[in-house]
């Protein structure tokens, strides 16, 4: 194992532990399984492009035996009969387990993933508990409503039913912090789950199957399936007894898993797919707060976030002013790995998703993109990694793939409007609409856009702002379905209606 630690520096002791306690293993049924045919994949860590341990392939029978395990809980387990107050006691019990090992996971997620480690422990984290907090507060309260009905002498009132055996598909952006937008709300609705992370960055999810289990829940009722696209991620898709998939991920592959629901028993989708945010600054705005705003928009996470404010629109009158703080505040940031002091950006996953954005630049350089800042890879001590410079462009031709397509990298499209017709005409140019964000002083402005864009989350002089209480989710071919708040629950109940003649 190639560790990108400081010098003198070692992971906890837990870590260690952790990671050297064997290959990882496939959870079902309350156990940690070998897969049936033995297959293993590496998990490789971004910062050194060096292995860090093998961890279980899921095959098709794999996950056909969790399926079976999941549905066996969900029909005749303690399960099944477990109050909403119960749910939520161990939902709460989770949270309290994910607190007490936060530094662990997190150096588990920096390693795996490669952000910063501060980053880590104070974002990813504290979310993640939060997360399985506040759905444990709603397992109790999932209420039905009584139905007025024009019919004489019926009572009719509706029920919130758990949907069933849930199949949940994970990127490796948020790998943890993924898990619990998915799980949280799942488990709190009474489901039981399969859980697959990406092939990336499975650890996480892997000690989370730990913590799972002292906490306390029943077997089956959470079973972790490691693997890949395919077959694992696809076996999952295509199962008859997977009552519902949720997956985050690329568009191209939420369209394999609709097309994978339709072709088996209609499981109900859900999916949360890409973007390429439009962040407008106006002339009006608090100029010096705008362009420290869209700097984390574009960079952090590297560009790999799905909110990413790759398109940033700047108001003819202060364009120039913008794009030279936004240069600036490039440069200032630091790109290493995620265990340095000195850290702003790690690494871009792998090295597939680094030839995929350099492969962007240069066909973006190749059609008259200027490149202002940055657009190289980094060398000397961070040379086996995938380490690349924040890169601000600018760009007249809106249908450009480096400015149309997501690009997932610290890559920024800046370019300037006159207009608030071309604004929002060339905002809304996208078959994406995940997220916007503008920075105006005007009241009235801002919310006339937040009118007018199509996008599921509008941030309004701010970028990037997340809580388990607000709904988040796309409109266009962003996807659909509403995560976090209240709303998630529509994901992971169906409503039953009973009439009672009287
Ligand atoms: P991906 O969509 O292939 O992977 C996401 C998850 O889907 C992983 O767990 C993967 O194993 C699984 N998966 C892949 N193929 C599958 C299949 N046929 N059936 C079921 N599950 C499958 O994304 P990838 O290749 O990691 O990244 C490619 C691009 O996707 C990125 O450049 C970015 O544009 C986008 N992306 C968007 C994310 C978001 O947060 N919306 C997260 C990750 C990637
Ligand atoms: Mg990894």
């Amino acid at each position: 194992m190639t560790l990108p630690l400081p010098k003198g520096a070692e992971l906890r002791q837990d870590t260690s532990a952790f990671l050297s306690n064997g290959p990882k293993k496939l959870l079902i049924n309350g156990e940690w399984m070998e897969p049936l045919d033995g297959e293993t994949f590496p998990t490789y860590n971004p910062a050194t492009g060096g292995e860090i341990v093998q961890v279980a392939l899921a095959g098709e029978e794999d996950v056909s035996q969790a399926v079976h395990a999941a549905r066996a809980a969900f029909e005749h387990g303690p399960w099944s009969k477990m109050s909403g107050e119960g749910r939520g006691r161990l939902l709460n019990k989770l949270a309290d387990l994910i607190d007490e090992h936060a530094d662990e996971l997190a150096e588990l997620e920096t390693l795996d993933n490669g952000k910063p480690l501060r980053v880590s422990r104070r974002g990813d984290l504290p979310y993640t508990s939060l997360h399985f907090r506040y759905y444990a507060g709603w397992a109790g309260k999932l209420e039905g409503t009584t139905v007025p009905v024009s019919a004489p002498n019926q009572f009719v009132y509706t029920l919130r039913d758990p949907v069933g055996v849930v199949g949940l598909i994970i990127p490796w952006n948020f790998p943890l912090l993924m898990c619990a937008w998915k799980l949280a709300p799942a488990l709190a609705c009474g489901n039981t789950a399969l859980l697959k992370p990406a092939e990336e960055t499975p650890l996480t999810a892997l000690r989370l199957g730990e913590l799972i289990l002292e906490a306390g829940f029943p077997e089956g009722v959470v079973n972790i399936l490691t693997g890949p696209g395919e077959p694992t991620g696809a076996a999952i898709a295509a199962h008859m007894g997977v009552d519902k998939v949720a997956f985050t991920g690329s568009t191209a592959v939420g369209r394999k898993i609709l097309q994978a629901a339709a072709d088996s028993n209609l499981k109900k989708v859900s999916l949360e797919l890409g973007g390429k945010s439009p962040n407008v600054i106006f002339a009006d705005a608090d100029v010096s707060r705008a362009i420290k705003g869209a700097t984390w928009a574009a960079f952090s996470t590297a560009g790999q976030e799905c909110v990413a404010g790759s398109r940033l629109f700047i108001e003819k009158p202060v364009y120039d002013q913008v794009i030279e703080g936004l240069v600036e505040q490039a440069k200032r940031m630091q790109v290493n790995h995620g265990f340095a002091e000195k850290v702003h950006i790690g690494p871009i996953i792998s090295k597939l998703q680094l030839d995929r954005v350099m492969g962007y630049i240069e066909d973006g350089k190749a059609n008259g993109v200027e490149i202002v800042t940055g657009g190289e890879r980094l060398g000397g001590e961070l040379a086996e990694g995938y380490f690349l410079e924040p890169t601000v462009f600018t760009h007249k031709e809106d249908s450009l793939s480096i400015v149309k397509e997501e690009i997932f990298g610290p890559v920024v499209a800046a370019t300037p409007f006159e207009s608030w017709e071309e604004l929002v005409s060339r905002a809304n140019q996208s078959r994406y609409g995940l997220a916007a964000g503008v920075w105006t002083k005007d009241v009235s402005k801002a919310h006339r856009f937040a009118r007018d864009v199509q996008a599921g989350t509008v941030w309004v002089n701010g970028y990037g702002m997340f809580d388990p209480a607000a709904p988040f989710g796309g409109v266009k071919e962003s996807g659909f379905g509403r995560e976090m708040g209240k709303d998630a629950l529509d994901l992971y109940t169906q409503v039953k209606t009973v009439w009672v003649g009287l």
